[in-house]
């Protein structure tokens, strides 16, 4: 599918940015030149998958479509058992409204927001157990999302096996910056959750780019094909919510998997409650078509290549231009380390949402900030969390911009950087939500 795509004037993306409040979620999309807010549903389908759309079984229960989903998650992802889910967030509602009570704690490898949303409206908390080494952006790591198996160890001694109903891994750590975590790091995970008897979910949303990964960085694992590699990630696995947006390829659709038979009963009730039938959840047969196609074409190296070399391609030119990011770069985007960019902005004024809008206003290009907006306020005390990176994200949609599309984000993003000690005055927040405030929040220029 092509799109047009529309330029505009600095004048035009002044008022644009003004009445979206300097929040680019209120954005029009026709108002957004080259839109990198989310690499989520924003994919383009094959021919396969448009093919596969009109062979769509709608029989409310036991469609064809339900059951070609079925056999890719088995022979994919090696999960007897599922439950459809309109996305990834929808999953995450299925499986806690199952297994986590209040004063639960679930560690894991920062949580992606609505993951911890998920767990904190339930009055439980989100353990962010994820390596030091993570927060240094400069740091040039090949596993920078694992976990850190001494904080894993510590919470799951110190809290009673009651308390925590999964230890969360997150594959690609988004949060991190779509940072991978080594097979390594999984089997050594596992072990431990075996061990303490405590369930392994992994939040899958990118977990083939991270197959990907352990491909090309992890010792051993180079002459496997990322199916292989796919199958022996989740053998080690017991549960995994997927957001099927992103590394299946489609505009909207997830889903819950299980290995337990007796797990899976106990969540159908929350699907058939919040989503639909056990046999569509959230979908249409259409759409388990196209994802079912979708999980089989995500798997194949040559896709995955041409992908992640486009995110890498990008850092690469930002490393000409000396713009600072997450090194090295992540899978499915770049994040921009904000902090080193605008060092005069303070962090109370939310340093990675300015450099959001002085590169909306530069060139039309949407990113979507990673920072102090995104992280909340403390549940408890209400204050804002100030997390230990302000990035900038610029996520790349699957199979839909060119190299020459980047580079225009490129130089955009040089000239904002050439021109970043005259910007020193940020934003303050005349309107929050109470939990996931980024998507809606307004602000206004910061009043000196
Ligand atoms: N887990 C991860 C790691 C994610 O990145 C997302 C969504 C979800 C879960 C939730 O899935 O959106 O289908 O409900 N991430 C998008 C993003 C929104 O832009 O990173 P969802």
């Amino acid at each position: 599918m092509v799109e047009a795509i529309r330029k505009s004037t600095r004048e035009e993306r002044e008022r644009w940015i003004k009445e979206a409040k300097y929040n680019l979620f209120n954005l029009k999309s026709d108002h957004v030149f080259i839109d990198l807010l989310t690499d989520s549903g924003t994919g383009a389908m094959s021919d396969r998958q448009w093919a596969s759309l009109v062979l769509g079984d709608e029989s409310y229960a036991g469609a064809r479509s339900y059951h070609a989903l079925r056999e890719a998650i088995r022979e994919i992802l090696g999960f007897e058992h599922f439950l459809p889910a309109h996305q990834g967030r929808a999953a995450e509602n299925v499986l806690y409204s199952a297994i986590v009570r209040a004063g639960d704690v679930l560690p894991g490898n920062s949580h992606f927001d609505t993951t911890k949303g998920h767990i904190e409206f339930r009055g439980a908390t989100a353990l962010d157990c994820t390596i030091d080494e993570a927060a240094d952006t400069r740091l040039e790591i090949p596993f920078k999302g694992n976990i850190d198996l001494d904080k894993l160890e510590a919470a799951l001694e110190r809290y009673p096996r009651e308390k925590i109903p999964a230890v969360v891994l997150t594959v690609t750590n988004n949060t991190a910056g779509g940072q991978p975590v080594s097979m390594e790091n999984i089997r050594q995970v596992s072990a431990l959750c075996r061990r303490h008897g405590i369930p392994l979910q992994v939040d899958g949303a990118r977990f083939a780019e991270n197959a990907y990964f352990i491909k090309t960085r992890e010792k051993g694992h180079e002459n496997k094909t990322i199916k292989e590699i796919v199958k022996e990630m989740f053998s080690l696995v017991d549960i995994m919510t997927m957001s099927a947006k992103k590394d299946a390829i489609v505009n909207m659709g997830g889903f819950v998997a299980f290995k337990s038979e007796e797990l899976w009963k106990k969540c159908q009730m929350y699907c058939i409650m919040n989503e639909g039938f056990i046999t569509y959840g959230g979908m249409s047969g259409r759409d388990m078509n196209a994802l079912a196609t979708g999980l089989d074409e995500g798997t194949e190296l040559d896709y995955l290549e041409s992908r992640v070399r486009q995110v890498a391609r990008l850092g690469a030119r930002l490393d000409e231009f000396g713009v600072p990011y997450q090194r090295p770069a992540g899978g499915h985007a770049i994040f921009v380390d904000a902090a080193r960019v605008l060092e005069h902005v303070p962090r109370e004024e939310f340093i990675a949402q300015t450099l959001a809008i002085e590169l909306y206003l530069e060139a039309g290009v949407r990113g979507v900030e990673i920072g102090a907006i995104l992280a909340d306020r403390d549940p408890v005390t209400r204050d804002n969390r100030y997390p230990a990176l302000e990035l900038l994200r610029l996520a790349i949609p699957r199979r839909v911009y060119t190299d020459n599309h980047l580079d225009v984000v490129a130089v955009a993003l040089k000239n904002v950087f050439d021109r970043r000690e005259s910007i020193t005055r940020g934003y303050t927040i005349t309107r929050e939500a109470p939990i996931m405030r980024h998507f809606t929040v307004e602000l206004d220029v910061a009043a000196r």
